[in-house]
């Protein structure tokens, strides 16, 4: 079984991993840069850039895989997915049109208004023409999010009382956004606790995997900017402490009927991860966005759980048989702790030596943005290395993430607050408080 992965990141270093749990798989991986975590296991590789299609497609032709997988949202958005399926390979992830579920903020809102699926908050979208009517709707919220309609990698989500404070300083930001985006979506903001439920998709049959809470904000207590995700944890119940299994269930029924009006609206089957980024509110459960793709770092808090054989399942998402297969997680605590350049991530320390020592036995790591030279292996200008840990409870999960952070040297940072009891009591205080 050749497998085909695209992408460089933790994420796609903990895909591998599991890919290669079955002794069948031989793996070959096309990388924007050369992790050292990723190259380890590949037969071979290739690096290039994700819009460098040409070169992806003789990669996968020389190749010939019977399988792809494709990892960020980059090439997906560039339509990899579809350059493969014309070279007649088999690829988990949606083509480039089904991707706008991630690209394009205003595709999915208009799809769950216009097919009726509950968890939309209030939202307008604006362009240069209707932009004079943002005002009287941005007065009419009790706080908004401004979210330019593209990709942004992370950085184009603005949102009121973190990011700005009046409502003058969002309709300036909405302005800002049409000048590079042909639109912007306007929407009521919520108050509540986030969580990330990863779903399996075949375009007719949805999964959801255990749900994860990401830790968005750079400092340990949650102060500082915005960040791609600093940590991560999960628990052995496949619940979070402040979430029943109900309104899990709540986030898989909305995916679930995302993905079939997805195919009502396109004729097309969504083959790939559905990353429903959802929030607990005082109203129940609802949709902050989607992405087209497993999280970083939620993969590796859900991925290390699988227990049935990950090509089964990547087969079972191509062939459209998620409901024939038992798919089954192991009832484990995880956490997971990014470890970041200093200063990042305004002003991150790159080019900098990072040295691993011997990493505690029970403890895993993944390499992420790090780049591996001839004399070691240096930072970049994002996340480095994400240390994890897998346990009966959150407790040890945490202490084992903790102990593996020691076993990597470097001018590094990370947050020591993800996983632990306390941060977890202030996150359960807060929903008990907004539920009243
Ligand atoms: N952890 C957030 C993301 O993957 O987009």
């Amino acid at each position: 079984m050749k497998v085909l992965l695209i992408g460089s990141g933790a994420r796609e270093h903990v895909i591998a991993e599991t890919l290669k749990k079955n002794k069948q798989t031989i793996l070959y991986s096309y990388l924007k840069s050369k992790n050292p975590g990723i190259i380890s296991l590949s037969k071979g590789f290739e690096i290039g850039n994700y819009n460098d299609l040409g070169r992806i497609s003789d990669y996968a032709k020389k190749i010939k895989p019977d399988l792809a997988f494709i990892g960020p949202e980059e090439p997906l958005s560039n339509g990899v997915a579809d350059l493969l399926t014309e070279s007649n390979i088999n690829a988990v992830g949606p083509t480039k049109s089904l991707a706008r579920l991630e690209t394009s903020k205003s595709f999915t809102r208009n799809l769950l208004k216009k097919y009726r699926i509950e968890g939309n908050p209030k939202f307008e979208i604006f362009n240069r023409e209707n932009i004079k009517n943002a005002k009287g709707f941005i007065d009419d919220l009790n706080g908004c999010v401004i979210k330019p309609d593209g990709l942004t990698g992370g950085k184009g989500v603005k949102v009121q009382g973190d990011h700005f404070k009046t409502n003058k300083e969002a309709l300036e930001y909405c302005n800002e956004v049409l000048q590079t985006h042909p639109s912007v979506v306007v929407e009521e903001k919520f108050e509540g606790e986030e969580f990330s439920l990863q779903c399996l998709s075949d375009g007719k049959n949805v999964i959801a995997m255990p749900p994860v809470q990401d830790h968005k904000r750079a400092f340990v207590n949650d102060k500082g900017p915005n960040t791609g995700g600093m940590g991560s944890y999960s628990c052995e119940d496949h619940l979070l402490p402040f979430l029943t299994k109900k309104e899990i269930d709540k986030g898989l029924i909305i995916t679930q009927k995302v993905a079939d009006a997805i195919y009502r609206e396109t004729g097309e089957f969504y083959k790939g991860v559905m990353y429903a980024g959802l929030i607990l509110t005082k109203e129940g459960v609802k949709l902050l966005e989607y992405n087209a793709r497993f999280g970083d770092p939620e993969a590796m808090n859900v991925v290390p759980l699988l227990e049935t054989d990950f090509i089964e399942v990547c087969n079972a998402m191509i062939n459209q048989n998620l409901n024939k297969i038992k798919i089954k997680f192991q009832n484990k605590a995880t956490v997971c702790k990014y470890l970041v350049p200093e200063g990042y991530p305004d002003n991150p320390a790159k080019n900098k030596k990072i040295n691993i020592r011997k990493v505690p036995q029970n403890a895993r790591i993944y390499y992420a943005s790090v780049e591996q030279r001839e004399d070691g292996l240096y930072s970049t200008s994002s996340r480095a290395i994400a240390c994890f840990g897998i346990a009966d409870n959150l407790e040890n999960a945490e202490r084992i993430a903790e102990e593996a952070t020691k076993s990597v040297k470097g001018r590094l940072f990370h947050r020591e607050d993800i996983g632990t009891k306390r941060l977890i009591e202030k996150r359960v205080n807060h929903m008990k408080e907004i539920l009243g």
